[in-house]
């Protein structure tokens, strides 16, 4: 059946201390709204309807442009329920699922569990250790529910009532065009909530999905809700790697980002940083404060303390730094070793080779078993133009050499320390540029 989804966004976050709109403030790695249309765009609504409001609007332009969205404006932040009436016109479809648009954490399973409802109105509610800010869930003696009321109007014992509405519903759309329900009194605001004031006619067509996981329902509305809501983040992020069969030692220093596929047998020592996407093999051992993102690491690849990848890719049993920093779509084949004080960019390892040393290697493509000496500088940039350097199988590099780009240094070359290599070099061939040293007895002694 074709369903629509609202999202509630035209409010002014006025209990969030920043000129811009809590839903486009950046949580984590991109604008808080992204995260919450990452899984609503996955799943099959007709339309998307944003409602959208003064501090909105303009924002979300870029989204509709794409074709993921469809705005409607509300011209006044009358309340969630104004909000929802305001994009009713809009809404096509039999059902709709409707949802704050302040829950960053919200994901696909719970989305689907409430689409299946086949009650007229559903409602996800959720226990909650510390329920302040959200409208709770009164029930009474036979577990019914007696009324939803909000936070600032909860008097006597109501306070301690823990079970809170998540800000996540789905209508039956014929239905809903028929309720009505009155402004709040107290508040001069017309509540979605109204909805099941006590007494109302509405709370017993209502299906309440109680979810386990009340991080996931989090809503922001203040600094300390946003702060919350990142410390969950993270939180569950590390609790997908371990359920996936990663180690995680001295675990809540370790960040990770994006969507992060770990394997059996992964160790992570933080602190460290990861930013998906990235896919680390079976074996993967990642030591203390490094920063990684965007990798794919295959099986037994090490990476040393205070490394720094971002988009790189390794085959079997690879061995990075410590204090490497590797870049920009590197490619390095098994057993190969890139170690401490290595800079390594754009470029190409054969199985087997290593730099291990301080050295600079940019817009290179080497062969199989080389070895690269300390402090060798692949000079990649005239001053114009980058330029590739092609080694072939076995070559070996001295320390303290330059390699002037472009240059081709063939199978098996052989380079003396020292060298500034500025032609290509036949297979096999040794080249050495030494100016010859003079040794002078006695000098200090005179
Ligand atoms: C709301 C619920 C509360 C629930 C909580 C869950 C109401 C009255 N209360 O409270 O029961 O526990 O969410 O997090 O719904 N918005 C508009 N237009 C408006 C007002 C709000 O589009 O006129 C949007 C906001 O931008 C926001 C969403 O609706 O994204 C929810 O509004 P918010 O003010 O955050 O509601 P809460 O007070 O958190
Ligand atoms: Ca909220």
């Amino acid at each position: 059946m074709s369903i629509d989804c609202v999202i509630l966004a035209g409010g002014l976050s006025s209990r969030f201390p920043s000129p811009l709109s809590k839903v486009f403030y950046p949580f984590i790695d991109k604008p808080l709204i992204e995260h919450l249309l990452d899984h609503v765009t996955k799943l099959a609504f007709r339309k998307i309807i944003v409602v959208t409001g003064r501090k909105t609007h303009d924002y979300f332009e870029a989204y509709e442009k794409e074709g993921l969205i469809c705005r409607v404006y509300q011209q006044e932040p009358a309340g969630t329920w104004d909000a929802l009436i305001t994009a009713l016109p809009a809404i096509r479809s039999p059902e709709c699922v409707v949802i704050n648009g302040d829950m960053p954490l919200l994901d696909q399973c719970i989305l689907k569990k409430i689409i299946n409802s086949n009650a007229n109105i559903a409602l996800t509610s959720t226990i909650h250790p510390n329920p302040i800010g959200y409208g709770r869930l009164m029930r009474g003696t036979d577990k019914q529910l007696e009324a939803i009321i909000e936070e600032k109007h909860l008097t006597g014992d109501q306070y301690v009532t823990n079970e809170v509405n998540a800000g996540l519903y789905k209508f039956n759309v014929d239905f809903l065009k028929k309720i009505e329900i009155s402004k709040n009194k107290n508040a001069q605001e017309w509540y979605l909530t109204s909805l099941w004031d006590k007494g109302s006619p509405y709370l017993a067509e209502t299906q309440i999905i109680i979810e386990d996981d009340y991080r996931l329902l989090a809503g922001v509305n203040s600094w300390q809700d946003f702060e919350q809501a990142e410390v969950f983040y993270y939180q569950l992020q590390r609790e997908s790697l371990v359920k996936q069969g990663v180690l995680l030692k001295n675990n809540q220093s370790i960040y990770i980002q994006g969507k992060v596929i770990g394997a059996n047998h992964v160790t992570i020592e933080g602190p460290c940083v990861l930013k998906g996407p990235m896919t680390l093999a079976p074996g993967v051992s990642i030591k203390p404060f490094t920063t990684i993102a965007d990798v794919d690491l295959k099986d037994s690849t090490t990476v040393g303390s205070f490394s720094y990848l971002n988009n790189i890719k390794t085959e079997q049993n690879v061995v990075l730094g410590p204090f490497l920093k590797a870049v920009e779509g590197t490619l390095i084949y098994s057993s190969s070793a890139i170690g401490s004080f290595v800079e390594i960019k754009r470029s190409i390892i054969g199985d087997n080779t290593k730099a291990k040393h301080f050295a600079y290697i940019a817009d290179a493509t080497l062969g199989a078993s080389c070895n690269i000496g300390a402090f060798v500088v692949f000079c990649n940039y005239d001053g114009e133009r980058k330029h590739r350097a092609f080694l072939g199988d076995n070559v070996f590099v001295g320390s303290s050499c330059q390699l002037i780009s472009p240059v081709i240094l063939n199978n098996n070359a052989y380079i003396g320390a020292g060298t500034t290599v500025t032609q290509d070099i036949p297979a096999g061939a040794l080249i050495t540029r030494r100016a010859p040293v003079r040794i002078i007895e006695n000098w200090r002694g005179k």
